[in-house]
């Protein structure tokens, strides 16, 4: 199993943006966070992250035929962005939407999600963990 990991806008500034809300843990935690569950559950992973909505969209083109599934936290691309959920349908590949936060219990307009109707699932409220639930979710679909 090979498993794309998509972050989108800000989440590079993981550990500096609002710590109340996303934690002190920084991105390049999160990778290792990430790198290690793969190489202990055995499976292959990448991780991207970008602050444009274009470049989201070109590696999720990209993971066609390459990946077996993505993991993708489109940050507030989630709450804006046709083109994102266009080009995970696009692609067809299962697709676990991820949030740190739990965005119903934030303002209203973080609870519109365009790319919720493309997704097999949604982990939201469990912090990075929320990653790792993913990859879990994904495993049990794909064997
Ligand atoms: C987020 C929630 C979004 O509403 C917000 O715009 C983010 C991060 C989360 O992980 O909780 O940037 O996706």
């Amino acid at each position: 199993m090979k498993l794309l990991v998509l972050n989108g806008p800000n989440l590079n500034f993981l550990g500096i943006r609002e710590p109340e809300i996303y934690g002190k843990t920084t991105y390049a935690d999160l990778v290792r966070l990430i790198e290690d569950y793969a190489a202990k559950n055995g499976f292959d992973v990448d991780c991207f992250q970008s602050n444009h909505e274009g470049a989201l969209v070109d590696k999720i083109q990209e993971a066609y035929g390459n990946y077996d599934g993505i993991i993708f936290n489109p940050a507030a691309y989630t709450h804006t962005s046709v083109a994102i959920a266009d080009a995970v349908k696009a692609v067809g590949l299962p697709t676990v939407e991820v949030h740190i936060s739990d965005t119903e219990k934030r303002e209203a307009f973080r609870r519109i999600s365009y790319v919720r109707a493309a997704c097999v699932a949604t982990v939201q409220g469990l912090g990075l963990n929320g990653y790792l639930k993913a990859a879990d979710i994904l495993k049990d679909m794909l064997k």
